[in-house]
């Protein structure tokens, strides 16, 4: 299978992190892609008409995405072991997956509104608002992290992936600071192969 990727996208990560755990990376061929808001990869819209990234082409042509799809998929091919087939574990880690990907949605916007949108057009009210997306969504995750142990599913990978992304693009907001559970959580997590093989360039 082919997977258009991008090394800085928390959402990519994602799909190689949970494919690594499970086995899959080296079925896995990289296809680099520029996803762009405004100046769009065609090659990825040949493929996704949204043009994002990650989008994964299996090896009998069928085309995922968005991650939550592909995600879905590399669990049923590597055997089921990252997402729970029964409630309630299997909400819960569902949910812990929307919650992640919601504070990577909010993050990679207000990198967007920082590095993409002209300095003349950007709107302080609107990041503002982004960044708090991501300060309520840490908030919510502290309160739960130090009930994790040694869980390694979709909902700890998300998170994983998502506080990945505050260290690469935001490092100045210090995240670490006010959730010293989640810190601690992720200093562990964070030394996993999984998470180390795909880790972003340097910001
Ligand atoms: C980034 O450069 O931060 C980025 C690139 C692709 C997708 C999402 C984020």
């Amino acid at each position: 299978m082919k997977i258009f990727y991008s090394q800085a996208s928390p959402f990519v990560r994602k799909c190689l992190v949970t494919a690594h755990e499970l086995g899959l990376s080296e079925r896995i061929e990289f296809v680099p892609a520029a996803a762009h808001p405004v100046n769009r990869d065609r090659s990825i819209v040949a493929q996704n008409p949204l043009g994002k990234v990650p989008t994964l082409i299996a090896d009998d042509g069928t085309v995922l995405y968005d991650s939550r799809v592909i995600c879905e998929y590399l669990d049923a091919l590597g055997g089921g072991k990252l997402i729970p087939r029964a409630a309630p574990a299997r909400w819960r880690v569902l949910v812990e997956q929307s919650l992640a990907d919601g504070i990577m949605d909010a993050a990679v916007l207000a990198r967007y509104e920082k590095a993409v949108r002209p300095e003349a057009l950007r709107w302080s009210d609107w990041l503002a608002g982004q960044l708090d997306k991501v300060s309520c969504g840490l908030a919510a995750l502290e309160r739960h992290a130090a009930g994790f142990s040694d869980r390694v599913d979709l909902g700890t990978i998300a998170f994983g992936c998502a506080l990945g992304y505050l260290d690469f693009r935001f490092a100045s907001l210090g995240w670490r600071d006010a959730h010293p559970d989640t810190a601690a959580w992720f200093a562990r997590f964070g030394t996993r192969a999984s998470m180390v093989a795909t880790r972003p360039p340097a910001a």
